[in-house]
């Protein structure tokens, strides 16, 4: 329903505060959003340093824990908690914009304040002096449901990541720097630039069997990027409408992707597969959001960092509930011992 009607804001204002917000509410977040999008201008020197070749999840993970460095606690407990959120959930989008402009060698694009968050993100990313970008509602909506998607899904890796950090009472610009540094992770966030990277391969080699053959094949590490869910042993629900939305932005914007093609034979070929149909194996969101990010003119190697975007509001409510928890423990999971008994050391000439 989200998906459908909501904004990203509202849902974001949702994972915060439990609730959707009334018009009064809705407009004093997005003023808040508004003040709080600019990034400090000592971290730009930053951005220019690291190596061009650099991933931009790397980048954004150092770059949203050097935010405490320039936004120092404050005594108010409960105006730290509310002025750490709204700069994190406003900054990101600048941020990340940021490091894919410098990464070009283009002038960095300020955020606009008669934008709202999707439409001000593109444009971000796209505007440039020689060339204005224009706000295409298509390419918005697509990213509004991209991002609604990924808001929040339960104990996720970087998800328990951002929690146990935060048991430490690290501060939460620490612990989403964590979050996202777990879902860089090519069987998580990384997903979706590896499906895009596998599916081009595909394409490249004209060889779909020989990819369905390598992910049977316990010898072989590869796997289908995608496929597979730790909770979902059925379609990805989110799946489901991604591809539905998949289907409809290229229509809108007149894109022909192959690569589109060949996700929906591989579709169709993998479940067709004794062996995904017995290992439950079923498109994950990660599967078609690629091509709807590639459509929207996103370079795949931002592509986790667009996850990552989407998923901060649910890595903030998940670090809430837990705060709100009297009963939050430092997070220490259990090692059960199995190597040798007791053993004796031994000095380096006897070894
Ligand atoms: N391709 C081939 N085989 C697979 C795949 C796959 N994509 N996924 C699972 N399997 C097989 C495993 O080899 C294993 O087989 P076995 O029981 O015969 O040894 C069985 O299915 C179960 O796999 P596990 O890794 O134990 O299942 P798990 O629940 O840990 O897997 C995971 C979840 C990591 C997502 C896995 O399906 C995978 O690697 N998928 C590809 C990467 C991917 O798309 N990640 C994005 C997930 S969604 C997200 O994080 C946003």
């Amino acid at each position: 329903e989200l998906a459908e009607k909501a904004t990203f804001k509202e849902t974001v204002y949702l994972m915060i505060n439990g609730r959707l917000p009334n018009r009064d509410e809705l407009t004093r977040f997005s003023i808040l959003l508004n003040d709080h999008s600019l990034v400090h201008e000592d971290m730009r020197s930053f951005y220019e340093s690291f190596p061009r070749i650099s991933h931009p999840m790397g980048i954004l993970s150092s770059m949203v824990n050097a935010l405490r460095s320039f936004y120092p606690e404050l005594q108010n407990l409960e105006e730290e908690i509310n002025m750490t959120v709204t700069r994190l959930l406003s900054k990101i989008r600048t941020m990340a914009a940021m490091s894919y402009k410098i990464s070009r060698g283009h002038k960095v694009v300020y955020p606009r304040p008669d934008l709202a968050y999707c439409a001000n993100f593109l444009n971000m990313m796209f505007h440039s002096p020689v060339r204005p970008y224009e706000i295409d509602e298509d390419a918005v909506n697509a990213l509004r449901v991209f991002w609604i998607l990924h808001a929040d899904h339960e104990q996720n890796c970087s998800t328990s990541a951002v929690r146990l950090d935060g048991s430490a009472r690290v501060n939460l610009y620490a612990a989403i720097s964590a979050g996202i540094a777990a879902l860089w992770g090519p069987l998580h966030g990384g997903a979706n630039q590896a499906v895009i990277e596998m599916l081009s391969d595909i394409a490249e080699k004209k060889n779909m069997a020989h990819a369905i053959e390598r992910a049977k094949d316990k010898e072989d590490p590869f796997r289908l990027m995608g496929f597979g869910h730790r909770v979902y042993k059925t379609y990805d629900p989110r799946a489901k409408i991604m591809k539905k939305m998949c289907d409809s932005l290229l229509n809108k914007l007149n894109i022909s992707d192959p690569l589109l093609d060949i996700a929906k034979e591989l579709e169709v070929v993998a479940r067709k597969d004794d062996y995904f149909v017995e290992h439950n194996l079923y498109p994950n969101v990660d599967f078609y959001s690629g091509i709807v990010l590639r459509a929207i003119g996103i370079p795949t190697s931002m592509f986790t960092v667009m996850f990552a975007i989407g998923r901060l509001p649910g890595w903030i409510a998940q670090w809430k509930e837990s705060l709100d928890d009297p009963n939050w423990k430092l997070g220490r999971p259990r090692q059960i011992y199995t190597g040798p008994p007791q053993t004796q050391f031994v000095p380096i000439d006897k070894r």
